[in-house]
């Protein structure tokens, strides 16, 4: 059996396992395929949806400090490296970076981008890895070491794991830039309900498109039957939890296949789609501890939803 095969037979059990579940759900990451990476950019730019330019807004005025705090030829990693804007930002913002390794799973978007930040910085080696950002990887040699290397994880894409693997994530960070090691991180701490309802169920319906899209995306890849009209996209936040939840609600009793295998719905049952954790500063400040990093300043908006965090070993 190829790889690939038996990759897609691991999705296929956990997709199956999540659909059989008593509370249904998927697995988040399959809201990204191309489609999805594509509506979620459209979502970056949403008036409703603030985590983006309110994050753009605050790496804007505290970078030269964080640069600054940083210090000079440094290595950047980046796990989820995506369209690259914020990533520009930082390399631009730091002196004489050395080297740039940036993590995602799609080997288009990684060589593209590569190819345009060796020509935009020119001494910077890039050396992209492709590949699962949650599994634990080695960091490739560089022809030249620099003074340390920072971890970078805007986007407050930490919100997408449980906290356990979160926990997890940020210790596996910390080994990953060793002695002397950085961590510049984004995440959301807003608590707000209406604000967050909102920010994750747009007036224009572009985040209801982007997790319908997950349907989408099951029934081309694993033979599935879904009907994107039977169901409906909800956002809920869940204050216990701390967490904003993404639904895709049957609107009737249904039957669905997926391969050889039939799941049945019953009207208003939800599927889980995503789970998006928001972080309050003394929640987080605790949990970088628990990873093994000293927070060492943390800026936030003037309304105090997205911090960014920078720590160090
Ligand atoms: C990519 C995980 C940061 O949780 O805000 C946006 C994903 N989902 N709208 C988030 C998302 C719906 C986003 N992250």
């Amino acid at each position: 059996m190829t790889v690939h095969a038996y990759q897609r037979d691991l999705v296929r059990d956990e997709v199956l396992r999540g659909l059989s579940a008593p509370r249904k759900h998927l697995p988040c990451r399959l809201l990204y395929d191309a489609r999805g990476a594509e509506l979620f950019e459209q979502i970056c730019t949403l008036e409703e949806y603030y985590p983006t330019r309110t994050e753009l807004a605050l790496l804007e005025e505290h970078l030269p400090a964080l640069a600054a705090a940083i210090g000079p030829q440094a290595r950047v990693v980046e796990p989820g490296s995506g369209a690259g804007q914020k990533t520009r930002m930082l390399l631009t913002a730091l002196d004489r970076p050395v080297g740039y390794v940036p993590i995602d799973i799609s080997r288009e978007q990684l060589e593209v981008n590569a190819r345009a930040l060796r020509e935009e910085f020119p001494g910077l080696e890039v050396q992209p890895i492709c590949g699962d950002y949650t599994s634990p990887l080695e960091l490739p040699r560089p022809t030249r070491p620099g003074a340390r290397t920072v971890a970078f994880f805007p986007g407050s894409t930490i919100g997408n794991f449980e906290p356990d693997e979160a926990r997890a994530f940020l210790a596996r960070l910390a080994h990953l830039a060793g002695r002397d090691g950085m961590l510049l991180l984004g995440a959301d701490a807003n608590n707000d309900r209406a604000s967050l309802e909102r920010a994750y169920d747009d007036g224009q319906g572009v985040t209801a498109a982007f997790d319908k899209n997950v349907l989408a995306h099951v029934n081309r890849t694993h033979d599935a039957t879904f009907e994107l009209d039977a169901f409906t996209h909800r956002a809920v936040w869940d204050a216990s939890h701390h967490r904003v939840e993404m639904h895709l609600v049957s609107m009737r009793t249904q039957t669905v296949r997926v391969g050889a295998d039939v799941i049945r719905f019953e009207r208003g049952e939800p599927i889980v789609t995503e789970h998006c954790y928001k972080h309050p500063r003394e929640a987080m400040a605790a949990m970088l501890a628990d990873a093994g990093w000293r927070a060492l300043r943390v800026d936030a908006d003037a309304r105090g939803r997205m911090h960014l965090w920078l720590a160090g070993c």
